[in-house]
């Protein structure tokens, strides 16, 4: 079982090679990323292992069909990056859908808790031995209202670390669910009055045609005075743009994103060097109420080696068992896992 692994950094080697053995994998690693020029490294692999800013799109499934290659593995829970509807009937497309929901929401409070407690500013502060704390006024979380939009894995772990700190919740959700309503301390409400009503707003739902920037200028518009925006879902479920006015406009306390809508050409790499073209992404960097991390919300230990795990087993799972479960069914809606026979 030959696997093109794309887009390699060398803390996804670790984890892949203590499992490749147990599958019976051949991985040969590139550093490139798929896209329509990089995807003849896949001529002789069965299958195929794309993280999230890996092209998938129409071009790069028919060349992939056409080299014979069978399997498409994600490497990640998300997969807007891949044209699903072309991909049905060609490849069969498997995720990673849970491997460490707290690897997510624990990056997701980190990045809250640094943000109102202005720990990024005091850790600067004191490495200059200022200890002057003139400016690092921060808020309670407790008694404070959080509004989750998306209660799936991460967005329930999440929300179970706020009720620890004492902070009530509201919920969005396209398809609410019953169980998680129940519970003391979360109501669903419509995406309006959860706007209306948060002062921190967390996004934990998939980026779709329907989610697409869903945080819009309509949208700042409905949120209170000061409300704390968490993005560690999908870059375009917000408008950058829209969200770099809200902030000077003072709409926006503060905001926390680990992905960035335009993050493909720069996340994961050193750019340190170079001269940063977008100027949007260098402006809300500039801001002293902002936090950008790259992508990192997924990067423990834990994540990683269970990420290598569950791929090695979609993959193998599908080349020598026929065994297609948990494959990503565009037929079936794929927002929930198939877990039919295969949809081709
Ligand atoms: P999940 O599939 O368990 O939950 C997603 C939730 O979003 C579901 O409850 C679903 O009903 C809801 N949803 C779907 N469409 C919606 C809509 N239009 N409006 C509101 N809610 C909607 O997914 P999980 O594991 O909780 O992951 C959430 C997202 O986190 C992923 O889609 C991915 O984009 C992102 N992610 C980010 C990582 C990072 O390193 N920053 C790592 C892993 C995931």
């Amino acid at each position: 079982m030959n696997i093109a692994f794309f887009d390699t950094k060398p803390y996804d080697r670790p984890s892949f090679d203590r499992y490749a053995e147990k599958f019976g994998a051949k991985i040969k690693y590139f550093e490139s990323r798929l896209t329509e020029d990089t995807v003849s490294l896949a001529k002789g692999s069965d299958a195929v292992c794309v993280f999230v800013n890996d092209t998938v799109n129409a071009a790069v499934i028919d060349a992939l069909t056409e080299l014979g290659v069978k399997v498409l593995a994600l490497r990640c829970a998300g997969f807007n990056n891949v044209d699903m509807a072309h991909a049905h009937g060609k490849l069969h497309v498997f995720r990673v859908p849970a491997y460490s929901p707290y690897a997510v929401a624990e990056h997701t409070m980190a990045l809250l808790l640094t943000s109102i407690r202005r720990i990024h500013k005091a850790y600067i502060r004191s490495r200059d031995f200022n200890f002057s704390l003139q400016g690092l006024t921060g808020f309670d979380l407790h008694g404070k209202t959080v509004g989750i939009i998306g209660t799936g894995r991460i967005g329930r772990v999440f929300a179970d670390i706020c009720r620890g700190f004492g902070m009530k919740i509201l919920a969005y959700d396209k398809f609410p669910a019953k169980d998680f309503a129940d519970e003391d301390s979360v109501s669903y409400v419509t995406l309006d009055e959860l706007f209306e009503n948060s002062d921190i707003i967390s996004l934990h739902c998939p980026l779709t045609d329907e989610t697409h920037h869903m945080i819009d200028r309509d949208a700042f518009d409905k949120m209170k005075k000061g409300v704390v925006l968490l993005n560690t879902s999908r870059g375009a479920l917000v408008d950058a743009e829209a969200l770099l006015e809200a902030i000077k406009a003072r709409r926006v306390g503060a905001a926390c994103l680990d992905v960035y809508e335009e993050e493909a050409d720069l996340f994961f790499e050193d750019n340190s060097g170079h001269i940063l073209e977008d100027d949007t992404l260098a402006r809300l960097i500039s801001m002293p109420n902002v936090i950008v991390t790259s992508h990192q919300a997924f990067l423990t230990e834990e994540a990683l080696d269970a990420i290598a795990a569950t791929t090695l087993e979609n993959i193998s799972g599908a080349l020598l068992k026929n065994s297609f479960q948990g494959e990503l069914c565009y037929r079936c809606g794929f927002v929930q896992d198939c877990n039919d026979k295969p949809c081709f």
